[in-house]
């Protein structure tokens, strides 16, 4: 059944509701007739920029942005721990915020632009240098939803206090017991990009 909807309201014009036999007819139907108007998408068609790069990719209804960011794209600094929303190590940035993306349908992120760990590392953010510096790991598989945490709240409150950086990871765990040094790390990457400000 769901099928036959799916098949359905691919081949209905959005603009004049006249249908096609395939998305290919329906496509050139809205090319020759709506010259002006946006080409309609198929069922389970996104467009995500993550770290800056464009993707469009079919996704099924259930998959989440975990899936589809770590076994899709590739992007294996997006971790896997509890998948049920309790540890953070699956944080990415969207709009700024920090989303758990073993919680968020992929479906649902259309049209968003996304940053992950990797992106952070790749613009160089000072965080990473110090996580490193300050020891902010044991075996690591925590990280990268810390730092991806930390960066949304540094975008957010470039000058963060201790009380503040322990409130703002409070969503992620690490089952090596690194808390201490996180908000250290923090606050001298903040310093950091102060200081860079200031050039
Ligand atoms: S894996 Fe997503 S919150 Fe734990
Ligand atoms: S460093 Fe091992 S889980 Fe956090």
């Amino acid at each position: 059944m769901s099928n036959e909807t799916s098949e359905a309201s691919r081949g209905v014009c959005p603009y004049c509701s006249a249908a096609f036999d395939t998305f290919d007819d329906l496509k050139a139907h809205v090319v020759a007739v709506h010259q002006t108007d946006p080409l309609p998408k198929p069922d389970g068609l996104i467009q995500l920029t993550v770290n800056g790069q464009a993707h469009e990719l079919m996704v099924a209804p259930e998959w989440t942005l975990y899936q589809v960011i770590h076994d899709r794209l590739g992007l294996t600094g997006v971790k896997m721990f509890c998948d049920r929303g309790a540890c953070g190590s699956c944080t990415v940035i969207i709009g700024g915020r920090p989303i758990l993306s073993c919680m968020t349908l992929a479906i649902e992120c259309d049209g968003k632009t996304i940053e992950t760990a990797e992106g952070i590392a790749e613009a160089g953010h000072p965080l990473v240098e110090s996580y490193i510096k300050h020891h902010t790991m044991q075996c690591g598989y925590c990280t990268p939803g810390f730092i991806t945490t930390a960066k949304a709240l540094l975008d957010k409150n470039p000058d963060p206090t201790v009380q503040e950086t322990m409130e703002a990871l409070g969503g992620n765990l690490c089952r090596c017991g690194t808390y201490p040094q996180h908000p250290v790390a923090v606050r001298q990457a903040a310093r950091i990009l102060k200081e860079d400000q200031s050039k």
